[in-house]
């Protein structure tokens, strides 16, 4: 009842006051794997969001220091951190949101496909407390190998009657910010104004950056459009070699996936203005793969629409055409190791 008169009051406010958010309903935020190398730099960008009332932190060990630390920071959100026996619980107990940047990362010499033993583990124990305490929540997914991970999540989330496609992210978003990167270089142009979706996984070949719809256009040859393709596609092998043995991509990935989360936190304050489209892995029909990446509009329930697969070129469908083998391989991986879990 006072939630409703709450509710009819803030409508009346002049629109001053309505902006300046003192009303409006906070969301609370998990961050999984808070103290790792993503982990602290996401935390902190999160921070930042004044939509966030909660940032609830959960790692094995030293959350408390982290959580100190950022809760000295002078804006909106509560930082709650939780670490130990039942810390992941209490930690995502009634989130909007929760980002799992947990897991271990590669080191030179290694496939992402190599950490799925150690990181199924991680993913598996996410989803049951997902299951318990947030079963309503939007769960995006850091943790490698994502084109296996999030099959095995779904899985599990399935068998316990918790599963919401629209609400289960695989996030690809460090791949599009690397093609606006890498694209914007050669365009001499500000990278935030390139528009170029990425689909399908994400790994080598499943790592699809669709050129031929980049705007502004890229007029490259063939061999400097090949060569685009593949410093996208190894972009995380070359974070992975230059950092020589202390893990992969950190920094980038921190402002990737706070770009997603804040776009999640738009889509359920449901902007009316503004088209909320991000790229991620989600269970899909779009293509033979059960689990694909292409352009998502988001909503206060997630996905609202999948975009499906963007217009491609011939080159690209054979790209396409030889990626969805290796992904359905994935797909089914996960499904299976999912199963062994329930
Ligand atoms: P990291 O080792 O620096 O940090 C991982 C954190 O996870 C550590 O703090 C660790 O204590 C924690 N952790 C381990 N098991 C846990 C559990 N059961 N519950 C909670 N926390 C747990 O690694 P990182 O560099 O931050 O990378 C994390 C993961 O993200 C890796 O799997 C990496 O491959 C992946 N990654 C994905 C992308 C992407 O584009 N999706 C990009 C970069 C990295
Ligand atoms: C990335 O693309 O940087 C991540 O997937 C980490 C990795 O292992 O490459």
């Amino acid at each position: 009842f006072l939630a409703s008169r709450l509710l009819s009051h803030v409508g009346n406010l002049p629109p001053k006051v309505q902006q300046l958010g003192y009303i409006s309903r906070g969301l609370k935020v998990a961050v999984v794997g808070s103290v790792g190398g993503i982990g602290q730099p996401l935390s902190l960008l999160l921070k930042h969001n004044p939509q966030i009332s909660t940032l609830s932190l959960y790692d094995i060990k030293n959350t408390t220091g982290v959580g100190v630390d950022l809760s000295h920071i002078n804006t909106r959100a509560s930082v709650c951190p939780f670490e130990g026996k039942n810390g992941l619980k209490k930690a995502m107990d009634k989130a909007d949101i929760v980002v799992i940047p947990a897991g271990l990362p590669r080191k030179p010499g290694m496939k992402r496909e190599d950490l799925v033993d150690v990181n199924a583990s991680v993913a598996c124990e996410v989803a049951f407390a997902a299951s318990e305490v947030c079963p309503g929540a939007m769960l995006a997914f850091i943790t490698n190998p994502i084109n296996v991970i999030v099959p095995i999540v779904a899985t599990i989330l399935k068998a316990k009657g918790t599963y919401d496609p629209n609400r289960l992210f695989g996030v690809t978003t460090l791949d599009v910010v690397r093609a606006q990167t890498f694209v914007a270089d050669i365009l001499n142009v500000d990278p935030q104004k390139v528009n170029i979706p990425v689909i399908g996984g994400h790994t080598g070949r499943t790592i699809l950056p669709i050129l031929s719809q980049c705007d502004p256009p890229f007029k490259g040859t063939d061999k400097e459009r090949e060569a685009l393709i593949q410093r996208i596609q190894n972009a995380g092998t070359e974070v992975v070699n230059a950092k020589d043995g202390l893990g992969s991509a950190t920094l980038s990935m921190a402002f990737a996936a706070t770009q997603f989360v804040n776009s999640l936190i738009k889509g359920i304050k449901g902007s009316k203005d503004e088209c909320i489209v991000e790229c991620a892995y989600v269970e899909s029909d779009v293509t033979e793969a059960q689990f694909f990446a292409t352009p998502l509009i988001l909503g206060p329930q997630g996905v609202k629409e999948n975009t499906g697969l963007p217009d491609l070129d011939d080159e690209e469908r054979k790209a396409l055409n030889g990626m969805l083998p290796i992904l359905k391989e994935s797909i089914a991986k996960g499904i299976k190791l999912g199963e062994g879990m329930i």
